[in-house]
């Protein structure tokens, strides 16, 4: 298939098929790593990732909920090559100027609640130490139990799993947490809190939840979360979302919680992938009550708030809470919402969520989803391959509508394929 628009060239000889670069990598690399569409990155600007043979697809990713601003956003990108002529690559945690602007930054646009902010790097170190504050919080108060979700996806680590997925997924290391207590996650729309589920509220410490169940976007029924709350406030509970994908605009809103509408801000907040649209960085929000609690407990580590990633995300929060681009942002979820809705009249696909600049596409069954990505992919449109019944969307916030609506006309096609029309 040869194709050329102002922005998908894929070029005749285009396969997907794993390439040279890959099966050198596979050799050098675990397999579980590399479980990606066999495209190469020579290049991503903006919302366009290239490869080195001249093919470019509209990246409907964002990487992996990262680059909000878009792949190598000007203002980005100078504000690194600034702290890089600054000849301060590293400075462990010392104090460092970059670092106390980017904090002032994020603790600035957040609600007054948070006062505090541990740095980290990955968002599985931020739900990690979410983990730690509240297993200490529980400790103090004498409340043992966790509140989680079944499917959920907290990141990688062995804390992440004892809280995230059910209660064996970190069955790999022959634990588990018996004070942490799944509930069902609330698929459908009319779901009630299962209050009477749940041990004596004043054993409960805390609440853990995803924004949205990552696999396929979906959101909590807004009465269900709202009951949630209550039932947490009342009971003294902490709530802890972990908003790694949500935050940063994501939703339209600047973190991704507030976009439910509903009054209230969670004790724990955990942020990471789009804080700088680019550089590893990640962070717990939170209040002194919480972490104070152990002025020893381990909450940094070698490479937490490094120069180069304060610098990126203070770039960053300055571009995404632009008011300008956050007018232009509204009207671009206005489009994205309305344009994938539209997917809904192919038979493949059986659900749609979506939200902001967030999408997951639920199909009949997993084949059916491959197929469309791979489709997707060959005509230039590169969506997230949940390796599940689901299909999700999520461009860089900066995209330019034509390339949007080009993009989801695309996934359009690439479904009549998949469906045999
Ligand atoms: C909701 C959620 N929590 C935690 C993580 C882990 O983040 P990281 O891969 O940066 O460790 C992810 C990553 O996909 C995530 O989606």
């Amino acid at each position: 298939m040869n194709i050329s628009t102002k922005y998908r060239k894929i070029k005749s000889d285009f396969e997907l098929q794993p390439t040279s670069l890959l099966e050198n990598l596979l050799v050098k690399e675990p397999e579980a790593v590399l479980r990606q569409l066999p495209i190469t990155w020579a290049k991503a600007k903006d919302s366009t990732v290239s490869d080195d043979q001249g093919n470019q697809w509209i990246d409907m990713t964002s990487g992996i909920f990262v680059t909000n601003a878009g792949h190598a956003n000007p203002a980005i990108k100078a504000a690194i090559k600034k702290q890089l002529d600054n000849d301060l690559l590293f400075s462990y945690n010392y104090p460092t100027t970059i670092r106390n602007r980017f904090l002032g930054k994020l603790l600035g646009l957040s609600p007054k609640c948070f006062s505090k902010a541990v740095i980290l790097n990955s968002g599985s170190e931020a739900v990690d130490a979410a983990y730690k504050l509240i297993k200490q919080w529980g400790a103090k108060y004498r409340r043992k139990y966790i509140i989680s979700f079944s499917g959920s996806y907290h990141g990688r680590g062995l804390s992440n799993d004892l809280i995230g997925g059910g209660k064996h997924k970190a069955a790999w290391a022959g634990i588990e947490d018996k004070n942490v207590i799944f509930l069902d996650f609330p698929y459908d729309g009319n779901a009630s809190f299962p209050e009477a589920d749940l041990p004596h509220p004043d054993e409960i410490a805390a609440f853990v939840l995803e924004t949205f169940q990552g696999w396929g976007a979906w959101f909590y029924p807004r009465n269900y979360l709202d009951t949630l709350v209550k039932f947490a406030r009342k009971a003294g509970s902490l709530i802890c979302f972990d908003d790694l994908q949500g935050g940063f605009y994501r939703l339209g809103t600047l973190y991704g919680y507030q976009s439910y509408g509903i009054d209230f801000h969670p004790d724990i907040l955990c942020l990471g992938k789009g804080m700088a649209s680019s550089l590893p960085i990640s962070a717990v929000l939170c209040d002194s009550g919480l972490s104070e609690i152990d002025p020893y407990a381990d909450l940094h580590g070698t490479h937490s708030a490094n120069p180069l990633s304060c610098a990126a995300a203070l770039a960053n929060l300055e571009f995404l809470s632009d008011r300008t681009f956050l007018d232009r942002l509204a009207g671009t979820c206005t489009t994205f919402e309305r344009e994938t809705i539209k997917l809904k009249r192919h038979s493949a696909i059986t659900h749609i969520n979506v939200r902001g600049m967030i999408a997951g596409i639920i199909t009949r069954d997993k084949e059916m989803a491959d197929k469309i990505v791979f489709s997707a992919v060959r005509r230039g449109v590169l969506p997230v391959w949940t390796h599940r019944n689901s299909i999700k969307l999520a461009p860089p916030l900066t995209i330019p509508e034509a390339a949007l609506v080009e993009a989801i006309t695309v996934i359009s096609e690439a479904a009549t394929e998949a469906e045999g029309k």
